[in-house]
C-alpha cells in the first residue's frame, strides 16, 4: 500500500517560477559569477631561458624559461589575465641544506621578476615562498642534524627569501612552507625593509598533507628525500586545526588566506570564509585535482568545459574569491562572451 502524502504544493512552494528563464536563473546565482579577476595562474620557471619542458603528469602544462614564458603569457594578458603565481625549478644550480639558491642572483624567479614587471606592468605577481624546490633534503624548512625541523632557523631563512622576492619586484609573497610563525616573521621583515606597504602576504593558511600534490612534486622537482610532510602540513581529519591556523594567520597579519587543496576541503573553505569574510579567500585547485579533471574528461566521464565550470562555480558558492588553477588559460577563453558553452 502506498502512503498518502500530507504535502500539497501550494503557491509558496513553487520554485520553478524563480528559474524559468536564464536571467532569473542568473539572479539566483550572482555570488557564483566568474570573471578574469577571480583567477591566479601558477607557472613554473626554469633556469634555461629558452626551455619549454612539458610536464608528463600534468597534461598541457610545461615549465618555461623566461623568454618562452613571455610568449606564453602575452596572449593570456591580452585576454584579461590579472595575476600569476611563480614557482622556480632548478636542475643545474646546486641544492643544499639551507636552500641557498632559493634567492641567489641565479634563481630563476629572482632573475625573471624585473623582466616580467617590465613586460607586463599591470600583471600582479605572486611568488611561492618555500625551501623544498631548492633544499638537498626536499623539505620545506631548515632541519637539525637529526632530521627534525629547526623552526627558528627556518623562519629566518624563509623570511629572507620572501624579502628577496619582494625586493626583486614581487607584489605578493605566498609562503607554502607551513612553518610555525612564518607570517609574522615575513611581515616584520618586510616592514623593517620598508616594503610593508608594497608587498602583500598571501598565506597558505589551511594547507593539508594531501595525496593531491603528486604531479606538482614532479613538476617542481621537490619530492622529500626522506620522510613526508605530515609534521608541518595539516592532518586532513582536522577542521579545528585549520581554523586555528586561520586565527593565527589573521593575528600575525596575513593579507589574504588560502585553502589547499580544495575539492576535498570545501567545508574548510566555507568555515574560514564565514569566520573571516573581511579577507579575500583564495583556494588552490592543486596539481592532482587538475590531472584528475583532465583525465576524467579525456575518458569521457564529463565534458571538460562544462564540468570545469560547474566545479568553479561551486568553489565560488562555497566562499572562494580567487581560484589558483592550472586551467586559467582555458578559463579565460570560456569567459569570453564569444565562446559558446
Ligand atoms: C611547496 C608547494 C607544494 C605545492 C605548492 N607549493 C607542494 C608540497 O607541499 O609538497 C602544491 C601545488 C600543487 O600540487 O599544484 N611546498
Amino acid at each position: 500500500m502506498t502512503q498518502k502524502s500530507e504535502f500539497r504544493v501550494e503557491k509558496r512552494h513553487i520554485l520553478h517560477s524563480s528559474i524559468f528563464n536564464q536571467t532569473l536563473r542568473d539572479w539566483q546565482g550572482l555570488q557564483c559569477e566568474l570573471s578574469a579577476k577571480n583567477f591566479m595562474y601558477p607557472v613554473f620557471i626554469v633556469e634555461d631561458d629558452n626551455a619549454v619542458q612539458p610536464i608528463n603528469s600534468m597534461p598541457g602544462i610545461s615549465r618555461f624559461g623566461i623568454n618562452k614564458l613571455k610568449n606564453h603569457l602575452e596572449p593570456l594578458v591580452s585576454k584579461g589575465l590579472r595575476s600569476v603565481l611563480l614557482f622556480g625549478v632548478i636542475d643545474n644550480l646546486p641544492k643544499d641544506d639551507c636552500a641557498l639558491n632559493a634567492d641567489s642572483p641565479n634563481n630563476p624567479v629572482i632573475k625573471s621578476l624585473p623582466k616580467l614587471k617590465t613586460w607586463f606592468p599591470n600583471l600582479t605577481i605572486a611568488c611561492d615562498v618555500c625551501l623544498c624546490p631548492y633544499s638537498s633534503h626536499g623539505h620545506c624548512g631548515i632541519l637539525f642534524s637529526d632530521g627534525t625541523l629547526n623552526n627558528e632557523a627556518s623562519l629566518e631563512r624563509i623570511s629572507d627569501v620572501a624579502l628577496s622576492y619582494g625586493k626583486a619586484g614581487a607584489d605578493i609573497v605566498a609562503p607554502s612552507d607551513m612553518m610555525d610563525g612564518r607570517i609574522g616573521a615575513i611581515k616584520e621583515k618586510l616592514i623593517q625593509h620598508k616594503l610593508g606597504n608594497k608587498v602583500a602576504v598571501l598565506s597558505y593558511t589551511a594547507k593539508f598533507a594531501s595525496n593531491f600534490y603528486g604531479p606538482f612534486r614532479d613538476a617542481a622537482k621537490s619530492k622529500p628525500a626522506f620522510g613526508d610532510r605530515r609534521c608541518y602540513q595539516l592532518p586532513p581529519t582536522s577542521a579545528n586545526l585549520a581554523i586555528r591556523a586561520a586565527e593565527r594567520d589573521v593575528f600575525e597579519g596575513a593579507d589574504m588566506l588560502m585553502v589547499k587543496p580544495v575539492m576535498a576541503y570545501m567545508d574548510i573553505l566555507k568555515t574560514i570564509k564565514d569566520k573571516y569574510p573581511q579577507y579575500p579567500m583564495f583556494v588552490y585547485q592543486v596539481s592532482g585535482e587538475y590531472a584528475m579533471i583532465c583525465k576524467a574528461a579525456q575518458e569521457g566521464t564529463f565534458n571538460l568545459e562544462s564540468g570545469l565550470m560547474e566545479i568553479l562555480m561551486s568553489l565560488r558558492r562555497a566562499g572562494a574569491d580567487v581560484i589558483i588553477t592550472y586551467f586559467t588559460p582555458l578559463i579565460l577563453d570560456l569567459l569570453n562572451p564569444k565562446h559558446k558553452l
